[in-house]
């Protein structure tokens, strides 16, 4: 079969698609035809051992999959050849096939396609988990969401307005329009304006409730002047690749919290969580209440070329591998 295969650590732009063993399921394992594999941020920083998880090389690169059970390992149970299944992997998801924990997948349910199924497992989950479980962000409250257009960032807009906040978008200028699309009710041009004014302005003074924060750097620390009384500043990724410092006596003289989330460790560590949030995530978007999208589609053999883009800064939404 074809796959991503990280051979030693590198660049996004050093990946390649190249032939690969056909992957066997072991004990508790299924076989997944991959029809769809979704491109993260972390993806790139796996590729340059920069992860928290480092595989052993060489590896098959990717975590989010949505496909058909092509067959079943010894043990499994619950699923049959044919099923429609989505889930994260860790490794393994950007290649034509995929040995997953069976687990590691849930169905998908009959009316989304798989283009709305491989944006739940990490980009959805993670928004979802952060803003209900860890900021307990409720209808009414100010939301500020930086890089609002990003994969997380996009989420976050979406699954906010879809729990009744009022959703301010930062993000580069020619991707404002995306954060507006995704029903940010105010979006800011965080590169080119004083964009900490105009939340203050935007808040009436008082600074947005909850603040949702995946670039980190000077925009984590800028955002502790903007931030309410009683707010939460969620700590979601380093994408400018600068990891802040906080100064303690900025927490407390505002009665903030600042709360970090760590999506993928919560299969181990809280699977009722983690099983409830893809659960709310699903039924959402069966009503209709959120629409992933998809911004572009590649070849599993533009693996390379679709890292690249997105590690700089190059895209926007979601984008999808089809093998
Ligand atoms: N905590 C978790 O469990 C979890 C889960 C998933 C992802 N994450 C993290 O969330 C972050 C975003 O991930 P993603 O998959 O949404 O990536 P993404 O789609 O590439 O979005 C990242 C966005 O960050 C902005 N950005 C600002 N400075 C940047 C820089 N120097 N280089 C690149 N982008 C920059 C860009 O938007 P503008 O051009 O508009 O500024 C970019 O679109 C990553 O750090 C990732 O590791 C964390």
């Amino acid at each position: 079969m074809q796959a991503v295969v990280v051979e030693q650590w590198g660049e996004a732009r050093d990946l390649r698609t190249r032939d690969w063993p056909d992957p066997e399921p072991g004990p508790g394992q299924v076989l997944v035809e991959v029809r769809a594999a979704g491109c993260n941020f972390a993806d790139t920083l796996m590729a340059q051992g920069r992860y928290q998880e480092r595989p052993e090389l060489p590896f098959v690169l990717g975590t989010d999959v949505a496909g058909r059970v092509a067959s079943c390992g010894p043990g499994v149970t619950r699923w049959r050849p044919g099923d429609r299944v989505y889930g994260a992997c860790g490794t393994g998801a950007f290649a034509q096939h995929a040995a997953v924990d069976a687990a590691a997948l849930r169905a998908i349910p009959g009316t989304l396609d798989d283009d709305v199924a491989i944006c739940l497992p990490t980009t959805y989950a993670t928004a979802y988990a952060a803003l209900v479980y860890r900021a307990g962000l409720r209808a009414g409250e100010t939301l500020l969401v930086h890089a609002a257009a990003g994969g997380v960032g996009s989420a976050a807009v979406q699954v906010g307005c879809a729990l009744g906040a009022r959703v301010i978008g930062t993000a580069s200028a020619d991707k404002l329009a995306i954060a507006t699309q995704a029903g940010a009710a105010r979006v800011i041009d965080y590169r080119g304006e004083d964009w900490v004014q105009r939340v203050l302005e935007e808040t009436a003074g008082r600074g947005a409730d909850v603040i949702y924060d995946p670039v980190g750097g000077e925009i984590l620390d800028a955002s502790l002047r903007c931030i309410a009384w009683g707010g939460r500043l969620l700590v979601i990724g380093f994408a400018s690749g600068d990891i802040p410092e906080i100064r303690a006596n900025r927490i407390l003289l505002k009665n903030i919290s600042v709360v970090g989330l760590h999506w993928p460790p919560y299969r181990t560590h809280e699977p009722e969580s983690y099983a409830g949030c893809l659960q709310a995530l699903e039924e959402l978007c069966v009503t209709g209440a959120l629409e992933p999208r998809i911004s572009a589609r590649y070849p599993l053999a533009s693996a390379s070329e679709a890292l690249t883009a997105l590690g700089a800064r190059g895209t926007w939404g979601k984008l999808v591998l089809v093998p």
